[in-house]
């Protein structure tokens, strides 16, 4: 995952926080917008509360930039009294960054039922975004569409990924529902949920390839009461992870893979980085990804904060690299040292791993690997029997400093101390 540009990220939305305080929000009253005159038998743009922005001119050639014309019609939208609808109707429409900010005057609906696709025109994407919904309440996304970030013509141009878009971001929003549409191949994340709380992301479909960087599914942070169901991913990274901050977080029959599995973490990066606690993930199918639910924090974590209340259940595993992981010493940039490590600040706490089957790719179903300087503890077994599916080898659990107990578990993966 490249920090970097996460880092860009929340000064960006700090920087827009002031100006959108600063400034005055303009009231947009639907007769504002400038929509053709209606031809015989349609409506006009606007009409029923609903912006199709096809009406407002936008063209469905997957070619010509739409970017103007759906703005138009968020600006609208946000801007009525009443419930509105962005409408994207079937056809492929071409847009660069798009600006979705509130408050709202009413509650607004994007409807997605054509393909949005994202310009590969990469400096425009300065703020890290493509998709920014920013401080709106009451917000439904829906549809039977397609959100497609054209991440495979840029992934090879530049490995480290530093500077590219997530897909379809949620900052600052209160009450949402987004539900039914398709992301395919964003640049980075593909949703990327911030600062919000009470939101319902239900019945997605997130594919990208296998090996591609970064594409996390759905990444959480400092969000609450956000639950995730019904969802099928496959990308090349986590499918679903769960950052600093994150509590009453609840993940339920997601199909995940390939990719990296169900993560809460990486934990520890940032200084101003909270508590994770309260998060289940339960009902979930695991297939042929590199890990199945992990815990992972950083070595050399900056800020001392806590994850507890974890409960994994009834999960199936189909041959899956790491099954089950804890891992707290994570370092992928390779810049621990002794002395960081032996900070080790994020304390891992009351972990339950229930009722979890099916089969690993490698002997090692299960690692849970704590730091001696902060043991986890309170990691319950119950119920867990995955088996490594080779012929050459037997399954095992591999524990260090783990304290918790097992039961009903196959022996071999009972190594909790
Ligand atoms: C997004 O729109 C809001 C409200 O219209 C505005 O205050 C803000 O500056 C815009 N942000 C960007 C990056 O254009
Ligand atoms: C949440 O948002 C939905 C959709 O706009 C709305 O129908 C509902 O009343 C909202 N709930 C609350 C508690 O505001
Ligand atoms: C999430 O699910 C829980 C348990 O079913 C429910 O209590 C909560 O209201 C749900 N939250 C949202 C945002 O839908
Ligand atoms: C998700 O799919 C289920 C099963 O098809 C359906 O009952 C539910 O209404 C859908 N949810 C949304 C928000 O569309
Ligand atoms: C632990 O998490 C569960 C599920 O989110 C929640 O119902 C429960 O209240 C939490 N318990 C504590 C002690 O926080
Ligand atoms: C265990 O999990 C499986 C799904 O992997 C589920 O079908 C089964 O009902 C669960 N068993 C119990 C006792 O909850
Ligand atoms: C069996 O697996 C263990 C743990 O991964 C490994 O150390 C050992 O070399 C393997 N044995 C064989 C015969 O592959």
């Amino acid at each position: 995952m490249a920090f970097g540009s996460n880092v860009m990220r929340v000064l960006f939305i700090l920087m827009v926080l002031f100006a959108a305080s600063a400034a005055k929000r303009p009231v947009a009253k639907k007769s504002a917008a400038p929509a053709p005159a209606p031809e015989a038998g349609e409506e006009a743009s606007g009409a029923g509360g609903i912006f199709d922005i096809t009406k407002l001119g936008a063209t469905s050639d997957g070619k010509t930039d739409c970017s103007k014309e759906i703005q138009e019609a968020w600006k609208s939208a946000c801007g009525a009294a009443e419930q509105a609808t962005v409408l994207v109707p079937k056809g492929e429409f071409l847009v660069g960054p798009l600006n979705f900010s509130g408050p709202c005057k009413g509650d607004v609906k994007i409807q997605i039922d054509g393909t949005l696709l994202g310009t590969n025109d990469l400096p425009k994407y300065d703020g890290g975004s493509w998709i920014n919904i920013l401080k709106v309440e009451n917000l439904v996304i829906t549809g039977s569409g397609t959100i497609d970030g054209q991440g495979t013509n840029v992934y090879t141009k530049d490995p480290e990924a530093q500077a590219f878009p997530n897909s379809l971001v949620l900052d600052f929003v209160k009450n949402g529902t987004v539900s039914g549409i398709t992301l395919l191949n964003s640049k980075f994340f593909h949703i990327n949920i911030y600062k919000s709380e009470d939101v319902k992301v239900e019945n997605l479909t997130i594919t990208a390839p296998g090996n591609s960087p970064n594409t996390d599914g759905i990444h959480i942070g400092d969000s609450s009461n956000i639950n995730v169901t019904g969802a099928t991913i496959g990308t090349g990274d986590d499918c679903i992870s769960i950052g600093g901050g994150s509590s009453r977080i609840r993940v339920t029959r997601v199909t995940c893979g390939p990719g990296q599995g169900i993560s809460v973490g990486c934990l520890g990066r940032y200084k101003d980085e909270k508590d994770v606690s309260d998060v289940t993930v339960k009902d979930c199918v695991l297939r042929s990804s590199t890990n199945g639910v992990r815990i992972k924090t950083y070595e050399d974590a900056v800020k001392s904060i806590t994850a507890s209340n974890l409960t994994f259940e009834n999960i199936k595993m189909e041959d899956v690299a790491n099954p089950i992981i804890i891992d707290q010493n994570y370092c992928p940039e390779k810049v621990c040292t002794a002395k960081s490590k032996s900070k080790s600040a994020v304390t891992v706490k009351d972990v339950i791993f229930r009722n979890i089957t099916g089969t690993s790719s490698t002997p090692e179903a299960v690692s849970l690997l704590c730091s001696d300087k902060q043991p986890c503890s309170g990691v319950d077994l119950i119920d867990v029997n995955v088996e490594y599916s080779g012929k050459n080898n037997k399954t095992i659990g591999v524990c260090s400093n783990a304290k918790g107990t097992a039961k009903d578990t196959l022996q071999a993966l009972a190594c909790l101390a």
